[in-house]
């Protein structure tokens, strides 16, 4: 059986205006660029700070317009989980309140239900109780990260786009954070495009992985085979980056 795509990005061109010293030039961030995204996978999209990453999740969303190419999507309220967690939980609110707060909009639960779902969406995600009544300060990072998880969810979403998760949490932290994502995903199948500069913490977590070069992509592959036999010279040099030499079981 063919797999089932959740989104079909064709020739997606997108293209900034910058205005410096009073000059506008216009910079093009993604070029003729195709993606498949298929349900119940995870898909990796790596490259280096500015190689428009970042650009290509927001374009899948419909944040950003496109200057010009097609973006067929499926997917029904589509959640992004963010490298600072801090940023995106409200520093004023208590966690039981955050985390109410999707369903407050969506559904017509009483406080009691939401109460219930807020808690029991705590253990998934690995925190208990208590954490109802602390605010995102009084968090450390991958408690935080683990909230944003559980927020996410909260709306059952088809599809995550995770961009760069864990790249500001610890070494030890961010194995955690993973392996609590990869086991969600499992348990739900959610369909996951997650974002990383990191080709070690991409191996044993993607199913494949798509190489951004400058806008374009370098390559695309499963892993064991991208890690193995790189054929573009950026994958290459990526995997040199991250400390990953040749025939190394990552
Ligand atoms: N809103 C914007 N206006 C102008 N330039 C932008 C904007 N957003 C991103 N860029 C530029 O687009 C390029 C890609 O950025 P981004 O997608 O954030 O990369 P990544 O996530 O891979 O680090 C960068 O050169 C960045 O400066
Ligand atoms: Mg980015």
């Amino acid at each position: 059986m063919e797999k089932e795509k959740l989104i079909e990005g064709k020739g997606i061109t997108v293209r900034f205006t910058n205005y410096t010293d009073g000059k506008r030039s216009i910079k093009t961030v993604l070029e003729d660029l195709d993606i498949d995204i298929y349900k119940g996978e995870i898909l990796g999209l790596a490259g280096e700070s500015g190689s428009g990453k970042s650009t290509l999740a927001k374009a899948l969303l419909g944040i950003v317009p496109l200057a010009s190419g097609t973006i067929e999507t499926k997917t029904k309220s589509p959640q992004m989980i963010f490298q600072d967690p801090y940023s995106s939980l409200n520093p004023a609110k208590k966690i039981s309140w955050i985390m109410e707060e999707p369903l407050k909009l969506k559904t017509s639960l009483s406080r009691t239900e939401r109460r219930d779902r807020v808690s029991s969406m705590l253990k998934e995600v690995g925190l208990s109780d208590e954490f109802m009544i602390r605010k995102p300060s009084e968090l450390s990072g991958g408690q935080r990260q683990r909230i944003c998880i559980g927020t996410a969810l909260m709306q059952e979403p088809e599809f995550i786009i995770a961009d760069e998760p864990v790249s500001a949490l610890d070494v030890t932290v961010q194995a955690q954070v993973l392996d609590l994502m990869g086991r969600l995903q499992d348990e739900k199948g959610f369909t996951v495009l997650f974002i990383s500069h990191d080709l070690r913490t991409m191996y044993n977590f993607c199913d494949r992985i798509m190489i951004l070069k400058d806008g374009k992509i370098a390559e695309t592959g499963i892993p064991s085979e991208l890690y193995r036999n790189p054929k573009h010279p950026y994958t290459k040099k990526l995997l040199e980056s991250a400390g990953i030499r040749k025939n190394e079981t990552v």
